[in-house]
């Protein structure tokens, strides 16, 4: 008996646009790519993939199973699956690291609106990297108009949340993701093609292994999970919404492959342009911000390729935050049985006290520190190296361990109508691989593995 009765998402190509939409983010084309140069090219870009292939993979396809078992949000799949046990406290660490994802994510998503504006009126022509560097500064660290932006991107996100799975995020993320493809591919086309540009590719992908160690290889894992937009039950939330009829491993595989791909697409747009008009790629988070304008300030047409970049990133930005901000809405609404929009309107609210800490972080609060980090820089460390690899460890444990076998297989399976002689493998990496690979990495961070000597 198939007892459905959940809204669903309404064809396969609508799960994968909503799904890469929350995946493909600020993470691919602002994060990855300074990372990458940072943490030594082909090197970092090597234990990324395996992060992505052996933990990536499966935790979301795990996520997925439960959700679509679950047929509820974040908290409530948990509690359906295991009424008894404690297990539902994910859930609510899911629904808390949203909240401060959405917190300094939406910082820098209003940053892209005020570049997208500063492209359009033609602001970067002419200047050098001192100006638009003073300029970033100058801008990001003021009190109120990087907030205002940031209070824009979250009221639209808002509107889409209360259209609805089908009318908001189902047809939003269906228009915007092709377009941020067709974007993304011009742009790399564009950028390897300009003479100089294969030497960014050069610098790119030569592995440097020397930089790899234990906080690096902490980095590659945070990223795969905040890339992959898991371990906090959003593939869950959204598995929810998944078709019984829909293809589980089919979907986590285009999802991830589309994932992966754009992120080495940002870098192989990124790096080239730099290279080619003789720039030194800046390492770290302005990449994007300072070295990229100083970029379309010296390429023919740059201010066109300019708002094509800011909307792209937009773009990318506003199909995460959708997924992040549904997450909290569907547990809020659910779990307290109260109404969309009353919720929507609370949680965009309570966000925006996140986002303005977040972004005085730039300024006046950037002297307020908690274990020596700015208000933005916990949010982001401690979502994606601390809650998302834990909150994904204790989903393969349960996926492996707590749920129902049968219900498990059941996704995966489609109720068995569909062959999975991999599913054996699927179960030793979630019952064992991952969850130990994940441990590794984080004790090796804190520095325990020196104790115990491994
Ligand atoms: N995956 C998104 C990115 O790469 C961020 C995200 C994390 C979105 C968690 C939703 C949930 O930018």
């Amino acid at each position: 008996m198939s007892k459905q009765n959940r809204i669903n998402f309404s064809s396969k190509l609508a799960v994968v646009a909503a799904a890469a939409g929350s995946a493909v983010g600020l993470g691919n084309i602002w994060r990855f790519p300074y990372e990458l140069g940072q943490y030594g090219g082909a090197a970092f870009l090597f234990f990324y993939v395996l992060f992505v292939i052996v933990m990536g993979f499966p935790i979301m396809l795990s996520e997925f199973a439960i959700g679509r078992a679950g047929q509820s949000n974040a908290v409530g799949s948990f509690r359906k699956l295991d009424p008894k046990g404690k297990w539902w406290l994910i859930g609510v660490m899911g629904v808390i690291t949203a909240f401060l994802i959405m917190g300094f994510y939406s910082v820098v998503s209003g940053w892209t609106l005020e570049y997208i504006y500063q492209a359009v009126t033609n602001q970067f022509s002419g200047k050098d990297s001192i100006t638009l560097a003073a300029n970033f500064s100058e801008f990001s660290s003021d009190s109120v108009r990087p907030v205002l932006w940031a209070v824009l991107v979250m009221v639209i996100t808002a509107a889409i949340i209360l259209l609805g799975v089908k009318d908001g995020i189902e047809k939003s993320t269906k228009f915007m993701m092709p377009l941020l493809f067709i974007i993304i591919i011009a742009m790399g086309i564009r950028s390897v093609t300009l003479p100089g540009g294969l030497e960014g590719l050069r610098f790119l992908f030569h592995p440097d292994f020397s930089k790899i160690n234990s906080s690096v290889l902490l980095s590659a894992m945070g990223q795969a999970f905040f890339s992959l937009s898991l371990g906090m039950g959003c593939m869950i939330t959204y598995g929810s919404y998944v078709n019984k009829k829909n293809k589980l491993s089919h979907t986590v595989t285009e999802v991830t492959i589309l994932d992966s791909l754009v992120a080495v697409l940002a870098a192989v747009v990124i790096f080239p342009a730099a290279f080619a008009v003789g720039i030194n790629p800046g390492q770290g988070p302005e990449l994007v911000f300072i070295t990229l304008p100083n970029v379309f300030s010296n390429l023919p047409g740059g201010q066109f390729w300019a708002i094509l970049f800011f909307i792209l990133l937009f773009v990318a930005a506003l199909t995460s935050l959708i997924s992040l901000m549904e997450v909290v809405v569907a547990f809020v609404t659910e779990q307290f049985k109260m109404k969309r929009v009353p919720v929507t309107i609370s949680v965009t609210l309570a966000v925006l006290v996140f986002s303005v800490m977040s972004s005085l972080s730039f300024g006046a609060w950037k002297d307020v520190t908690i274990f020596g980090m700015t208000f933005f820089d916990l949010f982001d460390n401690i979502t994606s190296k601390v809650f998302m690899p834990l909150g994904g460890l204790l989903i393969t444990l349960f996926a492996g361990w707590v749920m129902p076998l049968n219900s498990l297989k059941q996704e995966v399976s489609n109720n068995g109508s569909l062959q999975v002689k991999w599913f054996g493998i699927y179960l030793i990496i979630i019952r064992y691989v991952a969850p130990l690979g994940i441990l590794l990495v984080l004790l090796n961070q804190l520095g325990v593995s020196k104790w115990i000597g491994l």
